[in-house]
């Protein structure tokens, strides 16, 4: 196993006194310059992550290799990404893994691009659809930097979600969107996955998701979506001041996530509707 010495080419995550990150590419012959003296790349290579590295003029940092959590809130963005504790969710509940074939749309800045592509590793693949030429080329420069170079199995497609089905040879095991206006896409997602395949969709706002959640259920091809959205409330801890951090992302999204079901149809659900559920009861 590595012991984890940082080699040129790797991200570094230098961490100050007061606790604020700086990131940057670990090159050969180059120089990290702060308001209190330089560290020269040469010296960093070579030492262990976890290490204090000294500045010229006496400043310290600690050093790591950054955590995608780290980098996906540090990185460029062209578009809103997903946050860490969404693609936590997005990996863990569409139990994805090793070896699976993956789409998504859009790209953006491409957050959920790393996460995909760091589960599915390299024995899977991971096809992302987007339409803007902006986007694209940050999406294409935040993957590349995280992972050190374009990974051999992402194919980032710069092309409407609808064309997945002409783009797409294969059948695949899951299929996330996180756009504006996912429930014009729900045909295509369930035309491109396979029966027992996952369809994850991220929305941002209640109207979506219901349009969403309508759409999926409407098209007879999903099992009964299922729909949260997460608060994750950070703790500050110090002595005997243990309480809630002031301060948090209250919202962020709602997920939807649903089976794609096989050649049988879906099994209707019994139940009574929801009172207040349409309009022609009120
Ligand atoms: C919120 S951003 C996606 C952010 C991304 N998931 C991330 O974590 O960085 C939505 C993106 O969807 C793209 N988009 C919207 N409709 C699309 C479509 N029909 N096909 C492909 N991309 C689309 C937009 O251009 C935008 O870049």
């Amino acid at each position: 196993m590595s012991l984890g010495e940082f080699e040129f080419g790797d991200r570094i995550q230098l961490q100050d006194e007061k606790g604020r990150m700086i990131s940057f590419t670990l090159t050969e012959g180059e120089t990290f310059h702060t308001h209190k003296g330089f560290l020269k790349h040469d010296d960093i290579a070579g030492r262990k992550e976890g290490s204090i590295l000294i500045t010229s003029s006496g400043m310290k940092f600690q050093a790591f290799k950054p955590l995608l959590s780290d980098y996906v809130l540090g990185m460029k963005r062209g578009a809103t990404i997903i946050y860490p504790k969404d693609l936590a969710l997005i990996i863990g509940y569409g139990d994805i893994r090793p070896g699976m074939k993956v789409v998504e749309a859009g790209a953006g800045s491409g957050a959920l691009s790393i996460a995909l592509l760091n589960a599915v590793t390299e024995s899977g693949s991971l096809a992302s659809f987007e339409l803007r030429d902006d986007f694209i080329r940050i999406a294409e420069k935040n993957v590349e930097d995280f992972f050190g170079k374009s990974p051999g199995n992402w194919k980032l497609i710069h092309n409407d979600f609808s064309s997945a089905t002409s783009e797409l040879s294969v059948h695949v095991d899951r299929v996330i969107l996180d756009m504006l206006a996912p429930w014009d896409q729900i045909d295509v997602a369930s035309a491109i996955l396979r029966p027992g395949g996952v369809l994850i969709v991220y929305v941002a706002t209640t109207t979506q998701l219901s349009r969403t959640a309508e759409k999926i259920k409407e098209s007879s091809a999903f099992s009964e979506p299922m729909s949260f959205e997460t608060l994750l409330r950070p703790w500050h801890h110090e002595g005997l001041a243990v309480r809630p951090e002031h301060s948090m992302n209250a919202h962020t999204g709602f997920l939807t996530i649903a089976r794609r079901v096989g050649s049988d149809g879906v099994l209707a659900r019994r139940r009574r509707p929801a009172k207040g559920a349409y309009s022609s009861e009120i």
